[in-house]
């Protein structure tokens, strides 16, 4: 039947998941599947009932697509879809959400504050430094390709980070920082038979790995096979795989991290339900790292295409 490629969608990242839905649409038809795009944001998802649409390929990203409402929609109308179903769509998409799940079984996260709407003002701001150390990272809960993040060097740069965050989402979430570097994981596979890709470690010019390096710059260097000692690859892809497991998701997905320099502890950072596959993006360069082409990634994942 009939395959969508939903990509667009209304976030804050729909250029990225026009790259995305992309890459996975040309991979499509290049193998001979009967594959279409699909803008959520620009006709009803009611029309995939109507035009005979079969299954779903998620190709969005942030909210409206990575939050579990696209998911809802799908499993309304009956259509199988890619990636993980309603709640590990949810919690996901939510870092503070994500944390409490993996905090209380007991897997290592950087330590945080969550800072409500109405709690942004200048004496709150103050207290979150003295609690978090500094620098620290303020960030939207909910938001995707580092929009509003901001790494805060000094007390008076709080107000400024919030506000910035703020923007994107009014749940404004303060991290510990932990310094040392960034590593990214895949998983691919369902619950107990889910399984880790190889590691990546990137290496972003003053280890600042934001929208630009991510998508635009050619400046970041990127290790896949990782180079890490093969006990430590095990161990990230163990805490992973669990992490994944915690969340309840399905399909695919990529946890980023954080290793401390100090002590090689890694540190969960989050996970992404419906990560970029733009021509820039981690989860194709580690699958190809395991032997498995953009193409076949893409058939793999409409496979598991599922209510
Ligand atoms: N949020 C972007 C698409 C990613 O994680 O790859
Ligand atoms: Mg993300």
């Amino acid at each position: 039947g009939k395959v969508a490629v939903l990509m667009g969608g209304d976030s804050a990242e729909r250029p990225v998941s026009l790259m995305s839905g992309d890459g996975v649409l040309k991979a499509l038809l290049s193998k001979g599947v009967d594959a279409h795009a699909f803008d959520p944001s620009q006709r009803p998802l009611e029309d995939l009932k109507a035009e005979g649409f079969s299954r779903c390929f998620v190709a969005l990203h942030g909210r409206h697509g990575e939050d579990g409402t696209v998911q809802g929609a799908l499993e309304l109308m009956g259509i199988p879809y890619t990636g993980s179903g309603v709640m590990a769509s949810a919690v996901a998409m939510d870092k503070v959400m994500t944390k409490r799940v993996w905090v209380a079984e007991g897997l290592p996260t950087p330590q945080w504050r969550l800072l409500p709407l109405g709690q942004h003002g200048a004496t709150v701001v103050r207290n979150v430094p003295d609690a978090l150390g500094l620098p620290l990272i303020v960030k939207p809960a909910r938001e995707g390709s580092s929009f509003g993040v901001t790494k805060v060097a000094g007390y008076s740069g709080m107000l400024e980070a919030v506000t910035h965050a703020a923007q994107y989402d009014p749940d404004v979430l303060c991290e510990e920082f932990i310094d040392g570097e960034e590593v990214t994981c895949p998983v691919l596979g369902d619950g107990d038979d889910a399984v880790a890709l190889p590691v990546i470690r990137i290496q972003a010019p003053d280890g600042n790995y934001d929208f630009e390096h991510k998508y635009h710059s050619d400046d970041t260097r990127y290790l896949c096979p990782s180079g890490l000692p093969a006990e430590e690859e095990l161990n990230i892809q163990r805490i992973v795989v669990a992490a994944y497991r915690l969340l309840g998701c399905r399909g695919w997905g990529r946890a980023d991290l954080m290793i401390r320099a100090s002590d090689r502890k890694p540190f969960l950072l989050e996970m992404n339900t419906s990560p970029g596959m733009t021509g820039h993006s981690l989860v194709p360069m580690s699958a190809r790292a395991a032997g498995l082409s953009y193409e076949d990634l893409c058939l793999h994942l409409l496979a598991g295409a599922r209510l």
